[in-house]
């Protein structure tokens, strides 16, 4: 079946094909129907997704989508379960002191998150546990912004709205051969993505909807090889058919990250001790446990400058070594950090009181984010507290 419309503009025409699609200028329209057919085969099975059949339960959407800003589905399942165990509720959360969950969190970055989560647990905790059930509500909470509202919108309550993470900006630049560069483009991207729903599969179904485009986005539409043979969408892709899926989405050419420096003290005692200090509370790793050191600054450290910021204490008579150096990339820099090294007998009690705390080492109580653990074992290796 094939008719002229006026609608399209000259020459257009529309042509049903079997399975419901139905083509304009020969092109064929993406079908949500098709995607959530793969779907229904293809979904993976995820700590925080329910199964078929079953409703989705809000706290662990909120705490998975909270998890996944800027981290892996990979990284995150073991950190998801340890929560769950510690905390199975909201209310479980937000009763917890904050330290035990800084401590849970530490290793998947960005502290900020960590801090924000327990508050938002304590707000909705005092709602009787119930998060809203809209984007509007949602957005009120401490640490959600436009997509992680959407997520649980879509995810928890089944309302039908799109959340454009980066898999679904993928998906949308290559659906519909957008050419024009992130991040510039992010919102007429974003436009696009929401057109999805206008297809009436989607918006019966938004949770299952809204997952189905991250599956496809994590398993078959991905950044490097797409595997466009296998995609439900292959047939409506503009950029399947243009041959540029893995040439998209473009990016304008990025400013080099820049490069700061910092110095960090690695001190041990004869019995194992290591002297951390807790990081002040705003800026990087804000909040967490951390070695002692300056603040780090745009230029390179000479070592009588950095040595002068040593942990100081009357007797206290470290012979400090550098073991190193160690790089750590934060979004918008790069961190190299001189390590210097010492053991020492005892801590004496000032040097402790006035600077942090100790902790055995290899005590799991304390965890320091990624950075300090990388120090701390450049240290190690050189065997400095042998
Ligand atoms: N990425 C972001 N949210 C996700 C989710 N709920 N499932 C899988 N991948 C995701």
């Amino acid at each position: 079946m094939a008719r002229r419309g006026g609608s399209g503009g000259v020459g257009a025409f529309f042509r049903l094909l079997p399975g419901g699609w139905f083509v304009i200028n020969g092109s064929v329209s993406p079908s949500a129907a098709d995607l959530l057919r793969w779907y229904d085969r293809h979904r993976r099975t995820l700590p925080w997704r329910a199964l078929p059949g079953q409703s989705a339960d809000p706290y662990r959407v909120w705490l998975s989508e909270i998890m996944l800003q800027q981290t892996t589905v990979t990284a995150v399942i073991p950190y998801f379960d340890r929560f769950l165990a510690a905390f199975p509720d909201v209310t479980a959360l937000a009763r917890a002191p904050q330290d035990r969950v800084m401590t849970l969190w530490a290793g998947l970055g960005y502290y900020a998150r960590a801090r924000n989560l327990h508050a938002c647990a304590q707000v909705v905790a005092g709602r009787g546990g119930r998060f809203p059930d809209t984007v509007e509500g949602l957005l009120e909470l401490p640490g959600i912004g436009t997509y992680t509202a959407a997520a649980i919108a879509a995810i928890a309550f089944g309302r039908p709205v799109v959340p454009v993470d980066g898999n679904v900006e993928r998906v949308t630049t290559r659906l519909f051969a957008l050419t024009d560069p992130l991040p510039a483009a992010r919102r007429a991207i974003a436009r696009q993505a929401m057109t999805l729903n206008d297809d009436a599969p989607a918006r019966a179904r938004p949770s299952d909807f809204a997952q189905a485009l991250f599956d496809l986005g994590a398993g078959i539409c991905t950044p490097r090889t797409p595997a466009c043979v296998l995609c439900p969408w292959r047939d409506a892709c503009a950029a399947n058919r243009q041959g540029i899926a893995a040439t998209l989405p473009r990016r304008a050419a990025k400013a080099a990250r820049p490069v700061r420096h910092g110095v960090h003290f690695c001190l041990t005692d004869a019995a194992g001790g290591l002297l951390l200090v807790r990081r002040p509370e705003k800026g990087l790793l804000g909040g967490m446990m951390g070695l002692p050191g300056p603040h780090w600054r745009d230029a390179p450290w000479l070592p009588a400058e950095a040595l002068a910021h040593a942990p100081a204490a009357p007797r206290l008579r470290p012979q400090w070594q550098k073991v190193g150096q160690v790089k750590h990339v934060f979004t918008h820099f790069t961190l190299l950090v001189d390590v210097y090294a010492a053991r020492v007998d005892t801590f004496p009690n000032s040097l402790v009181g006035a600077e942090g705390m100790v902790h055995p080492a290899g005590d799991g109580a304390v965890a320091l984010p990624s950075l300090m653990r990388k120090c701390v074992a450049l240290a190690q290796a050189a065997h400095v507290f042998d």
